[in-house]
């Protein structure tokens, strides 16, 4: 199991077990988490489950493929730490893996 926390706009941490070869977006709706809508069910074509990736986490979490920074620019407010929740595999290396959730998605 992988550890995630979530953080929403205000600094409340939510922290959820996950099995690997989940996605971050299937862990927060599987958990009730607020702040991750996934319209699009996971297809990389709505941007609702947009996270911001810690910093410390980002070289292991990767960069986006070509669709999915495609599809970020319909989110808000992206940054360079910016990921689809559901593009994100989670595994081993993962555990403890902490992301925000925008507050435009509150
Ligand atoms: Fe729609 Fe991630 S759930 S893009």
């Amino acid at each position: 199991m992988a550890k995630i926390t979530f953080i929403d706009h205000k600094g409340t941490s939510r922290t959820v077990d996950a099995a690997p070869g989940v996605s971050v977006m299937e862990a927060a709706i599987r958990n009730m988490v607020p702040g991750i809508d996934a319209d699009c069910g996971g297809a990389c074509a709505c941007a609702t489950c947009h996270v911001y990736v810690d910093e410390a986490w980002l070289p292991l979490v990767g960069k986006p493929e070509a669709a999915e920074a495609g599809m970020l620019e319909f989110a808000q407010n992206v940054n360079h730490t910016s990921r689809l929740s559901c593009q994100i595999k989670l595994s081993d290396a993962l555990d403890g893996l902490i992301v925000t959730t925008p507050e435009s998605q509150f």
